[in-house]
């Protein structure tokens, strides 16, 4: 128990009525009064708590990939694999929250199910804005944000962008390897194909590593970002499939045969081939 005379903490600042506090420069109120239960259920508040913080933790994703994207532009590379690392270390908190969720059982959910109606993590446009920065571009996913114009126009731009790996491309070829011109210069608003010289460049730089070592650094990085997406996807899956088995999803979807089929997806598929070819 602490002594009133213990003078660690008795010279604290008490006084804030000039002085910005702890909660006015977080906006606590606001953030703390954005869980609106809508039903007495007691495990809606988990539900919100869970999907806001994988939100917030979206926001910081969004924040260090656009600005590591930038740099990798410009050709700078240490600090945008710091930020990538951040990414790397935001997607591991993401995939803990899981473990959190996963308290809550099928007759839990249940109870409040119906009161959300059609709203599902489907229409996140955060997180379809980090699958199109990350290169996964599915025009379709852009539809249910066609009512809000700001986050349509967010998506629209990233669509039409070099995504996170045809950067990285530009990079390998500034360096000196040989990417194909088609790679290159390709309608960025289309899924990438992959391509036999990406391939060839990215085994030279596995071969010679000591002669690359920012290229090869940036392709382990690369790396550890997809495992990590996947890891979010296959965990969501699985609190997914025991909570709601094999119903359809609130977002209209078939549920978890959709999300199976988005295990298959590969981000940056030479980077995975090299494994085979070295
Ligand atoms: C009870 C917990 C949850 C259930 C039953 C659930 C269920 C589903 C289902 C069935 C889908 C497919 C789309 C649909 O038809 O609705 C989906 C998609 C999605 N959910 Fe969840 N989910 C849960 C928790 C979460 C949480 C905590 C997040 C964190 C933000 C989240 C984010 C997403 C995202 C981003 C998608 C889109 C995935 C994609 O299109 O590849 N979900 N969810």
């Amino acid at each position: 128990m602490n002594h009133p005379k213990d003078e660690t903490y008795t010279q604290a600042h008490t006084d804030f009525s000039q002085d910005l506090s702890y909660g006015d420069y977080l906006m606590l109120d606001q953030v703390l009064s954005a869980q609106r239960t809508l039903t007495p259920a007691h495990d809606e508040m988990l539900f919100i708590v869970i999907h806001q913080v994988q939100e917030l933790w979206m926001k910081l994703i969004v924040h260090e990939l656009s600005s590591a994207m930038g740099l990798l532009k410009q050709g700078i590379v240490d600090p945008a694999l710091k930020m990538l690392t951040r990414v790397c270390r935001a997607q591991e908190q993401m995939a803990a929250s899981w473990e959190v969720l996963k308290t809550m059982t099928p007759s839990d959910y249940l109870q409040f199910r119906a009161s959300f109606g059609r709203a599902s993590g489907f229409q996140s446009h955060q997180y379809r804005l980090i699958e199109f920065l990350f290169g996964n571009k599915q025009p379709f996913m852009m539809r249910p944000h066609q009512h809000r114009p700001e986050h349509h126009r967010l998506l629209e731009q990233a669509l039409q962008a070099p995504s996170l790996y045809d950067i990285s491309l530009h990079l390998v070829a500034a360096r000196g390897l040989e990417i194909p011109q088609a790679v290159l210069q390709r309608d960025f608003s289309q899924p990438y194909q992959p391509h036999e010289r990406v391939r060839a460049a990215w085994l030279e730089v596995y071969r010679h590593p000591e002669q690359h070592w920012d290229l090869y650094y940036l392709a382990e990085k690369l790396v550890d970002v997809e495992d990590n997406f996947r890891r979010w996807r296959f965990n969501h899956l699985t609190t997914v499939e025991r909570i709601i088995g094999h119903k359809q999803g609130t977002g209209g979807t078939a549920g978890v045969p959709y999300l199976k089929r988005a295990l298959d997806i590969v981000l940056f598929p030479e980077l995975w081939q090299v494994r085979t070819d070295l």
